[in-house]
């Protein structure tokens, strides 16, 4: 198989975890990377794995000229001038294979917009990144119940969470720049979880229509004092002036256009669950059948004693966000597969050396932002958003969140 050369925009948290999946999958080159300050050290760690020469290249424009992909792996708010740049490089003669964007597509409808166009400019294949759709243990339920869907009907139910005590960087923190609370972050993993468990094993992604959606947010930990507090020291983030949500719960409905059946998503998200570390539980539930995974349930545990807890040096070897590193742990000993980095990274290499999108394109991601937007909007009308009302759906495309315009205080 030829190598498809990848060149990476960010030289973050999701850069590193991307690097680790890439190391189990064939047929990729990490050719170059780019980010605000030089990422030597992802670099160096690319080399050494033996992925590739991984050169550092000043801009995504100058960089798009020597690799196959680019994939937008910086924060949110740099989304449209990545495009924009990936544009300009390939109007100044770049030829690119496929460009990968990270979730979310966007942080809002008119900035998607925006990301779409630019991306019919660069008229490349795409692909949205959304780990979660390709996890093997989702993958592989899908599978094992496509003969019983057949038989009885589709999933009727599905229940998707994420959940872990807040992110790693200030920007996440900062509504206005990263487009949100937790979830406008991590609620489109679960928008789009819920959409595709419950659509049937043989349609696409976007074959169910999203007919309603309901919402509710709140500021549960990270608004009172001490934690307020904790917050500005910790990252300069003010949540006295600017904040944001650190829950979310919510359902979408969904139609089957073939049988008008309706089925429902419901979806829970949070930035204060103070338990071993990131959790992903997701459930579905369909005439006389069932499926149910939990990411914190491992094959592996391991015991730290307080005796030998002092040589413990870093929590997060065991489990993404962990925040003990004593007691007994949950260990997940290959995360990057476990969360469908692996697997994405598959998906959109076969895509693109056939000259295709892969599963999820970037119209995909619009549609995640479109059901994000419906929450937000959800939550601060305290109504449910008919996603069938066409004023509706023109008020959703032009529509910017309190929280996201850091008016978070007026609604939360
Ligand atoms: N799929 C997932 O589960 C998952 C997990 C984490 C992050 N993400 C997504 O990945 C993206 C990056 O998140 P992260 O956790 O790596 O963030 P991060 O803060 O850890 O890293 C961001 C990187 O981008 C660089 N950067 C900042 N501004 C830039 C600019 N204008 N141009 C180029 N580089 C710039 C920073 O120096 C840093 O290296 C976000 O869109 C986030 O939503 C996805």
């Amino acid at each position: 198989m030829p190598d498809l050369r990848y060149g990476i925009v960010g030289g973050g948290f999701i850069s590193e975890f991307q690097l680790r999946a890439l190391a189990s999958v064939r047929g990729i080159e990490v050719a170059a990377l780019t980010s605000r300050s030089r990422p030597e050290r992802l670099a160096a760690h690319a080399r050494a794995a033996g992925l590739g020469d991984a050169v550092i290249y000043d801009s995504v424009e100058a960089m798009a000229h020597h690799v196959d992909v680019v994939c937008l792996f910086g924060p949110n708010f740099a989304r449209i001038d990545h495009m924009e740049q990936l544009a300009a490089a390939v109007h100044g003669g770049a030829e690119l294979r496929g460009v990968i964007c990270e979730k979310p597509l966007a942080r809002n409808l008119p900035e998607a917009r925006r990301v779409l166009e630019l991306a019919r400019e660069v008229g490349a294949p795409t692909a949205y990144f959304e780990n979660q759709i390709h996890m093997k243990m989702l993958q592989n339920a899908k599978a094992q119940l496509a003969g019983v869907i057949a038989a009885m009907g589709p999933l009727t139910l599905a229940r998707s969470g994420e959940e872990h005590a807040g992110p790693h960087n200030a920007w996440f923190w900062d509504p206005t720049q990263q487009g949100g609370g937790v979830l406008s972050d991590m609620g489109c993993h679960c928008l789009a979880v819920g959409w595709y468990l419950l659509t049937p094993p043989d349609k696409p992604p976007r074959f169910l229509e999203p007919v309603s959606v309901s919402a509710d947010v709140a500021l549960l930990k990270w608004g009172q004092p001490r934690y307020r507090d904790e917050l500005l020291e910790r990252h300069g983030v003010d949540y006295a002036a600017t904040p944001a949500e650190d829950f979310a719960t919510g359902m979408v409905t969904y139609r089957n256009p073939d049988t008008d059946q309706r089925v429902k998503a419901q979806f829970t998200v949070s930035w204060m669950y103070d338990k071993q570390g990131l959790r992903l539980l997701v459930d579905g539930l369909g005439p006389g059948y069932a499926l149910e995974a939990n990411t914190l349930r491992s094959p592996l545990e391991v015991f730290v004693g307080d005796a030998a807890a002092a040589s413990v040096a870093n929590a997060e070897l065991a489990l993404e966000k962990a925040t003990a590193s004593q007691g007994l742990l949950a260990v997940q000993p290959n995360e990057p597969d476990l969360y469908g980095y692996t697997d994405e990274n598959v998906d959109a290499r076969d895509a693109f050396v056939a000259g295709r999108s892969a599963l999820l394109d970037f119209e995909y991601g619009y549609e995640i932002v479109r059901l994000t937007m419906a929450a937000y909007l959800s939550a601060e009308r305290g109504a449910v958003v008919d996603l069938t009302d066409p004023a509706t759906l023109a008020a959703l495309d032009e529509y910017v969140p309190l929280i996201q315009q850091g008016r978070g205080a007026e609604t939360l």
